[in-house]
């Protein structure tokens, strides 16, 4: 395993974290809490020592079936945690809420369900745009101070948004999505992380299972799988993608002998991002870890890669639909 050290901070963590929302079950047709313990049990066995979850995924599930298998498995401090702040939930809907009243109480919960009396890395879901950044900044800056939160993040936050933030408190990491098919941050995000120290922890590198390979025409999702109101994976969209994949899955195979899963992975790496997430549930699915070391894409790999998305999607679109209504409520929702 490859790990990475986050300036400012003590933590060296491996460049693989395992994603946990499906193992929240909500917005992924529902999950099964063995296989969901066993699967971060097997990415702990192969290396993987940072993990990431939500409050929001599963409403607070994914965060207790955390802290279920850390526990089980021992060694919390050799066990990196991340999680969120700043989304509420009312009757299944969520929206934005980075005021300093929710961050206080949040990690509160978060702290009861993941049994722990700290937080390796705090991120703020994502930008409460109806009230200043200053103020869920200076929240963080005071979870950071008492040593509750042992690095601050921020998620699908723009550039100015960050700058915003980091003038009230120091930010450790950034949490964007990033991977072949989705790589809006390139525009800006990428370089002004790299040029200001601060780390990114991408979300979605397999695309939410588009580029696991394992995906076909006429694939369906069960009960309220987010991909069934993804663009990605509605027509006409979705067979683009997919022929995009098969190209993919040649490429790999024929240079370096590798499952597009693993050069997905590898090339969200070898883009320069120092970690990325893999989100997963079931153990097996785990297996492929060993396969992204080891090698590395060439440049003329990444510039083939770039033909294919510009020979097959004909139009391209972003995680955007994924994005949370700000906290603006009607007296009827509150
Ligand atoms: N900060 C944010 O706003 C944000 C947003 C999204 C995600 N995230 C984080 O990033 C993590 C990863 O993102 P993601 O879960 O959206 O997507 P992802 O990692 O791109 O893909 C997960 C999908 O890949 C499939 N998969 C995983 N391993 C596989 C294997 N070995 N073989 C075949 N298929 C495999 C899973 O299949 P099944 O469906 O069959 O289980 C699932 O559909 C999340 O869990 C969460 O921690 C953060």
């Amino acid at each position: 395993m490859e790990y990475f050290s986050i300036a400012g901070t003590n933590s060296r963590v491996s460049r693989i974290a395992l994603g946990t929302w499906a193992i929240g079950g909500w917005l992924w047709g529902g999950t099964e809490e063995k296989n969901s313990i066993d699967t971060i049990h097997a990415a702990l066995s192969k290396g993987v020592n940072l993990i990431d979850t939500a409050p929001v995924y599963g409403f607070g599930a994914s965060e207790q079936i955390v802290g279920k298998a850390v526990e089980t498995y021992g060694g919390r401090d050799k066990i990196y945690l991340s999680t969120k702040v700043g989304l509420e939930w009312n009757e299944g809907r969520v929206f934005r809420n980075g005021s300093k009243d929710r961050v206080m109480a949040e990690i509160e919960d978060s702290l009861k369900r993941l049994r722990t009396d700290y937080i390796d890395i705090y991120f703020v879901h994502w930008p409460d745009v109806t009230r200043p950044i200053a103020e869920t900044a200076r929240a963080m800056r005071e979870l950071y101070e008492q040593k509750v939160i042992r690095a601050v993040g921020v998620s699908n936050f723009s550039q100015g948004q960050m700058d915003a933030f980091r003038s009230e408190c120091p930010l450790h990491l950034s949490q964007p999505p990033y991977n072949i098919f989705e790589r809006g941050i390139e525009s800006s995000v990428k370089s002004y992380c790299e040029n200001n120290r601060i780390a990114v922890m991408a979300y979605g590198a397999l695309c939410r299972g588009l580029l696991s390979g394992k995906m076909a025409k006429g694939y369906t999702f069960e009960g309220d799988d987010l991909r069934k109101v993804d663009p990605k994976f509605n027509e006409p969209r979705f067979s683009q993608y997919l022929e995009a994949v098969e190209k993919l899955k040649l490429l790999a195979d024929k240079k370096f002998g590798k499952s597009i899963l693993a050069f997905s992975v590898r090339w969200v790496l070898d883009m320069g991002v120092p970690i990325t997430i893999w989100g997963g549930r079931k153990p097996s699915q785990m297996d492929p870890i060993d396969e992204i070391e080891g090698w590395s894409l060439d440049l003329a790999t990444l510039s083939a890669v770039d033909s294919i998305l510009a020979e097959y999607i004909k139009s391209p679109v972003g995680p955007e639909f994924m994005a949370p209504p700000t906290g603006l409520r009607t007296a009827k929702e509150l």
